[in-house]
């Protein structure tokens, strides 16, 4: 049978594509395909991993022993959506060591979102109620993406997100319910929190090098403005709803578009924040190595078990 070229191959996989069926990892792929995927996959894992440092700063300070609870059980939460995604990361090749070490370097990135400071209680909502929530419908559109482990990854994480959001937005409810100084508080974390959850979305889809690319292959089904604009359109009527203000003065509801406008976002700020310079950027890595060092000798002794179990069952 005579062999095909790189090319005919590629285009049976587009073809493939097209046809809206899903790539599993014992497929072919274009190298190019895993290694968007492998960059994006493993960027969304360290997103959930750092992403519990900005919240764990909060649980021993938590108002109630309910409060405490809940965020515990979301912190947990945001470490298995981190390790589920490794895992699925590593069907394309890639070892978690490898995906650890570019992290650890600063040579992968992760959500721009969690480098920004938690400086009160109210922050804790904000996190769940915006940040979760921009999460919710990122996450949802990459359930219907072309690749089968990333996909169905996130299928159960977005039935978690569902209960980070809503403990979020109670948290905020309950303070626009309470005194003067508890809905400022609310209103302050809304105005530090509402622009850098927009950022989390992207750079604007005329400034998104990797879209079109993932748009081809249908990883992303959206494009990074499409889901900024459903992000908003969700989130001001849950803000109106319990009386907190958008800290933007150009929003306004266009009738015809049945969709919000919203003013320009700081790009200046969220590409300074990716290259590295935001507030909590050196904080965030220096806290991530510190608990890998200390993790040591648990990967150590995970090692040695595994090996004696090896070699035990091998001599069976
Ligand atoms: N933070 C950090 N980097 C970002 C970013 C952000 N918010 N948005 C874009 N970037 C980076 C991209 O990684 C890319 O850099 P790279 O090529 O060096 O990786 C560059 O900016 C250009 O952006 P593009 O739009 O071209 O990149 P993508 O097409 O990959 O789109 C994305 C960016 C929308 C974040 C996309 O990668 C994506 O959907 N990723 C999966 C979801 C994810 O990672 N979510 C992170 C939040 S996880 C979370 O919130 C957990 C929740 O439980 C709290």
């Amino acid at each position: 049978m005579q062999a095909i070229s790189e090319q005919e191959r590629e285009a049976q996989f587009q073809a493939k594509i097209d046809r809206g069926e899903i790539i599993e990892a014992k497929d072919w792929m274009p190298e190019r395909y895993r290694k968007q995927l492998i960059r994006m996959m493993s960027q969304h894992a360290h997103s959930e991993v750092v992403g519990m440092l900005p919240e764990g700063n909060w649980i021993t300070r938590a108002p109630s022993l309910r409060r405490k609870a809940v965020l515990l059980a979301k912190v947990q939460d945001e470490g298995g959506h981190g390790l589920y995604i490794y895992c699925g990361t590593e069907t394309l090749g890639i070892s978690r060591e490898q995906m650890l070490d570019d992290l650890l370097s600063g040579k992968a990135k992760y959500s721009s979102i969690f480098n920004y400071p938690t400086l009160t209680w109210a922050d804790i909502g904000a996190i769940g109620w915006l940040v979760d929530g921009a999460a919710i419908i990122n996450q949802t559109a990459l359930a219907k993406c072309s690749y089968g482990p990333y996909a169905r990854a996130m299928v159960r994480i977005c039935k978690e997100e569902n209960f980070h959001h809503k403990q979020g937005y109670e948290i905020l409810a309950t303070l626009m319910r309470g005194t003067a100084e508890q809905k400022a508080m609310a209103q302050d974390a809304m105005n530090r929190w509402w622009w850098p959850s927009l950022m989390m979305f992207g750079p604007s889809d005329a400034n998104s090098p990797n879209s079109d690319e993932l748009m081809r292959w249908k990883v992303k089904r959206y494009s990074n403005d499409e889901l900024r604009t459903r992000f908003v359109d969700r989130t001001v009527p849950q803000a109106e709803n319990i009386g907190l203000k958008v800290p933007d003065a150009d929003l306004k509801y266009n009738e015809q578009t049945r969709s919000y406008e919203f003013g320009e976002i700081n790009w200046e700020e969220f590409f300074n924040v990716i290259k590295g310079n935001g507030i909590c950027n050196k904080e965030r890595l220096m806290a991530r190595k510190k608990a890998h060092a200390e993790g040591a000798w648990v990967r150590e002794a995970a090692e040695a078990y595994a090996k004696k179990k090896a070699t035990k069952n091998a001599a069976a």
